[in-house]
């Protein structure tokens, strides 16, 4: 039977969406099913309910997006970052009406099926509407911090984490250089998985991950200036810190810049430490420490191979679950393969779990990745 099935994108832009809706596109048109790109996320269907978009204008086409002259048949989407649809960070259906009228939008689309691709804010929010509006909805696992639960990976994490590990192999040049301390803040929102991965891969000798120091105290503080001076006695004059944005400040806060704070904490205690006339600290006067906020870049940048895939299976699975109408199901990675995991549980997991005020899926403190950073000599607190 012939269908006619949704897709937007929510919540901050990954690397990926675009290979997410190039292949529902692909799936979905071998099958003779028709796709509409919602825009903005949920908003697509209030700006389609006020009359500010045309429900014809958002049909999606497998060969939409084709270059010119030679270049025509090089479907390029999949290759572009950001989101053709758009998205939308932040939720308005806690005000009543408007989630009514973004129901009303998806009935009056007529719509068989949404395939929702989400990290866990709108995985959460929009199953709250379909279940209201009795939507038939698929969720695709999104974001660079890898914290949707139930799921290995998420679209856009490991693009993120190479463009994090090739940033630190930029920096050791010069950070070598001039015998600095190069701190480099990564994001990941509560979430240290971003920062451990690429501080492996990028050969950093500290990684600070929100799991394992909550906070930047005093002793942490001591244990790196130590860790440096053993650093730079050993020979190597200069150290890579790798800091997740979630780390909190002496006070328990969230600092915008944490990894200003560390730097500064850093050039403080390190001094103190020269003056105990220790011969392991008294090369610490001369540290010197910068920080970088890598930032948005870590959203944008060419999915990598590795994404690209995960969109191709992901989407893939999504397209067999509306053929099947399995509804309410995330596509998950799970064990080296694509699997699902009904909604429900998923979503009560993450109200769980905001409630608390924690990360829906943090890295595990004693998992693989932590002991291998541990058995390479990074230090993690
Ligand atoms: O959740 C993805 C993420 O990039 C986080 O890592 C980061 O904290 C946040 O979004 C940034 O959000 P915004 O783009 O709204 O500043």
């Amino acid at each position: 039977m012939n269908k006619k099935i949704g897709i937007l994108t929510s919540g901050g832009d990954c690397p990926g969406l675009n290979a997410i809706i190039h292949a529902v596109v692909k799936c979905a048109s071998h099958k003779g099913w028709e796709v509409y790109g919602i825009p903005y996320g949920t908003d697509g269907f209030l700006k389609l309910e006020h009359g500010k978009c045309r429900s014809e204008d958002l049909k999606l086409r497998e060969h939409g997006y084709d270059l010119p002259g030679l270049l025509h048949g090089i479907d390029i989407l999949q290759f572009l970052s950001g989101s053709i649809l758009g998205s939308l960070s932040k939720g308005n259906t806690e005000d009543k009406a408007i989630a009514q009228t973004i129901i009303q939008g998806y009935q009056n689309l007529e719509l068989d099926a949404l395939i929702a691709v989400g990290g866990d804010g709108s995985l959460d929010i929009i199953y709250d509407l379909a279940q209201k509006g009795g939507w038939n909805l698929v969720g695709i696992p999104k974001t660079i911090d890898n914290d949707v639960p139930f799921t290995e990976r998420s679209i856009g994490f490991r693009t993120a984490v190479d463009t994090v590990t090739s940033a630190l192999y930029d920096l050791t040049f010069t950070a070598a250089s001039h015998d600095r301390t190069m701190i480099v803040q990564v994001m990941g929102r509560n979430a240290g998985h971003l920062a451990l991965h690429a501080g492996i891969a990028g050969g950093a000798d500290i990684i600070l991950i929100p799991e394992l120091t909550p906070k930047i105290d005093p002793d942490l503080i001591n244990d790196i200036c130590i860790r440096i001076a053993q650093l730079r006695w050993s020979g190597r004059k200069f150290a890579l810190i790798v800091i997740a944005e979630g780390v909190k400040n002496q006070a328990g806060e969230k600092e915008k810049y944490i990894g200003d704070y560390l730097a500064q904490q850093i050039d403080e205690i390190s001094h103190k430490l020269c003056l105990t006339d220790k011969p392991e600290f008294c090369d610490l006067d001369t540290i010197e420490t910068r920080a970088t906020v890598l930032g948005h870049i870590q959203r944008s940048g060419t999915p990598s191979s590795y994404d690209r895939l995960l969109a191709a299976a992901f989407a893939k699975k999504a397209i067999d679950l509306i053929a099947e109408e399995k509804y309410n199901q995330l596509v998950v990675w799970q064990n080296g393969e694509v699997q699902t995991q009904p909604l429900d549980k998923v979503v009560a997991h993450i109200k769980q779990r905001h409630e608390l005020g924690l990360c829906p899926s943090p890295v595990e403190p004693d998992g693989f990745l932590v002991q291998t950073a541990r058995s390479l000599g990074i230090y993690l607190g």
